[in-house]
């Protein structure tokens, strides 16, 4: 498994502003907007692309485009849907399925309440956007989904990781196939609730409420 940090410093001051717990929801919303962008440039350097002719205004030359069949965005809801608009406007072509899943806040199991994705997924660059990998149990069970329907290369955008939730990621699917971890920062720790230490609390409620 890789673990790829987004290590700039217009990743860093978005992420100072997100982490402040006075960041009221509007601005929050925007600011996961516009990082997602920034990390999405990331992730998808090893999108898969296909060469072919086009003529410029001045000559014949080959140009390059995202190859079918279309990356797969899935947003694993309900924190995941903050981060999916700032994905398709840097990946228009990609198709979008969903996930919705649900950590119980007393056990950190991770439920599933809704499953909408394409039945095969055979070759199909996929792309889970989820804003914290706190435990990874949540992103195991979305991770464990998308192989069993045929996918074998998997990245994973987030905001932020717990150093435990990525070594979890690693342990339960890093050698079952390509899984890539995109994350503007590792943070320290979970703290005895299962937040990440610093972290920026709960992104579902600073999103939603
Ligand atoms: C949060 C977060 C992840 C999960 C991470 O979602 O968005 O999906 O918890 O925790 P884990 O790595 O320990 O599994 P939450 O369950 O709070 O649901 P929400 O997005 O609906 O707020």
């Amino acid at each position: 498994m890789r673990t790829i940090v987004a290590d700039h410093p217009l990743v860093a001051h978005k992420l100072a502003v997100l982490r402040d717990e006075s960041t009221p929801s509007p601005t929050f919303r925007h600011l996961v907007d516009e990082l997602v962008t920034l990390l999405a440039y990331e992730a998808t350097r090893e999108v898969r692309v296909e060469a072919r002719e086009i003529r410029t205004p001045v000559a014949v030359t080959q140009g390059v485009y995202i190859a079918d069949p279309p990356p797969l965005i899935v947003p694993i809801l309900r924190a995941g849907l903050g981060m999916l608009d700032g994905m398709t406007r840097m990946v228009p072509k990609a198709e979008v399925g969903f996930l919705g899943m649900v950590r119980n806040e007393e056990t950190l199991e991770a439920t599933t309440y809704a499953n909408r994705l394409p039945d095969d997924l055979t070759g199909r660059q996929c792309f889970l956007v989820d804003p914290m990998l706190a435990t990874g149990g949540t992103l195991v069970a979305a991770i464990d989904y998308l192989l069993d329907l045929g996918a074998r290369d998997v990245t994973a955008v987030c905001l932020l990781a717990a150093p435990e939730g990525l070594a979890a990621v690693e342990a339960a699917v890093g050698h079952r196939a390509e899984v890539t971890v995109v994350v503007a920062a590792v943070d320290e720790r979970l703290d005895e609730r299962g937040y990440i230490v610093p972290g920026l609390g709960d992104a579902g409620d600073r999103l939603y409420g």
